[in-house]
């Protein structure tokens, strides 16, 4: 990776591994590229940044060739909550993305990387300890459908012409430095907001409901180590289940008793997104990215809470 382009750079993962990148890589080697200005001030302030809408492959083609981009991250989706209540556009845009990254990158020679999802698993895949290759009929949602096309376009791309594509099957990802939108997961991230300031939270999750989630650092390092593998070391590549930590609500909530002894969780269940968090596994198995190209997590469920209450009261204490 020499000369590498971020779509949809302002989001939730954008927005970090676009800095982890330039610091590896140089600033200048890293383009952010967003259909909004508004929400990537910062990252156009540290290096280059261009206006573009993934879906229009004139000046995603353009782009690509005026920087002699090398690899592309297709971080452009709608989320699995959002992707219900318009399951059209959650299609035209998260499909519309992959395939003119997959195009794009096969015409100027770049690797490509498209992350998915736990969503790309649904209700009759098994739940626990989920294997690399197993049923995917993840009829439940959009996302999941996008997600599985996605994973199988990929692979699909590699084989037929040789495009350098690799992908991670992402857990529910937990960060404060950007605001997920629209997912099942978000419930793991707003919690830890609701803890600091009120003491107390309402999750839309009910109690029991494992799922998989995993700290921004960890993501952002497993992105860096499967683009830079050994391709002869890959038997899989679209995509490895990767997996750091799985709890339920009243976990997570004890977790962050251990700071803020008087936390209390309640419940209000969303129907919608409960359906989707149950079509999804309690916890993935990781052994094939361990082994393929040594994946490991860092941070389990009580280091990422330490984290992540430290970093959202500072957030909030310079936000006053
Ligand atoms: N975080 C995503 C969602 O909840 C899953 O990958 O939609």
């Amino acid at each position: 990776m020499k000369k590498i382009l971020v779509l949809g750079a302002g989001g939730q993962i954008g927005s970090e591994l676009v800095p982890h990148l330039r610091s590896i890589y140089g600033a200048n080697n890293v383009v952010a590229t967003d259909v909004s200005s508004a929400r990537c001030e910062k990252l156009a302030g540290e290096g280059p940044f261009e206006l573009l809408n993934a879906l229009d492959g004139k000046i995603f083609n353009d782009v690509v060739r005026m920087y002699r981009i090398d690899t592309i991250f297709n971080l452009v989706a709608v989320l699995s909550a959002t992707g219900e209540s318009n399951p059209r556009m959650a299609w035209n845009v998260n499909i519309g993305a992959v395939t003119n990254s997959l195009h794009i990158g096969r015409e100027n020679g770049c690797a490509v990387f498209t992350p998915s999802s736990i969503g790309a698993f649904g209700n009759d895949t098994p739940k626990v300890k989920t294997p690399q290759d197993t049923i995917q009929r993840a009829s439940t949602t959009m996302y999941g459908v996008c997600k599985v096309a996605g994973e199988l376009l990929s692979d699909y791309y590699h084989y037929r012409f040789g495009v350098d594509t690799r992908s991670v099957r992402f857990p529910g990802l937990i960060s404060y430095v950007t605001a997920p939108g629209g997912g099942t997961t978000d419930y793991a991230v707003e919690i830890f907001h609701a803890a600091v300031q009120e003491g107390a939270f309402t999750c839309n999750i009910k109690a029991g409901t494992y799922m998989d989630m995993m700290y921004m650092p960890d993501a952002l390092r497993s992105v860096v180590q499967l683009m830079e593998a050994d391709p002869a070391k890959l038997k899989h590549r679209n995509s490895f289940n990767i997996a750091a930590m799985s709890f339920d609500p009243e976990g997570i909530a004890a977790a962050i008793r251990q700071h803020i002894p008087d936390f209390r969780i309640s419940y209000n269940v969303d129907p919608v997104k409960q359906a989707i968090a149950d079509s999804w596994p309690d916890s993935m198995d990781d052994s094939c990215a361990r082994e393929e190209w040594g994946w490991e997590p860092t941070y389990d469920l009580p280091a990422m809470t330490r984290d992540m209450i430290e970093k959202v009261r500072e957030k909030l204490s310079k936000s006053k």
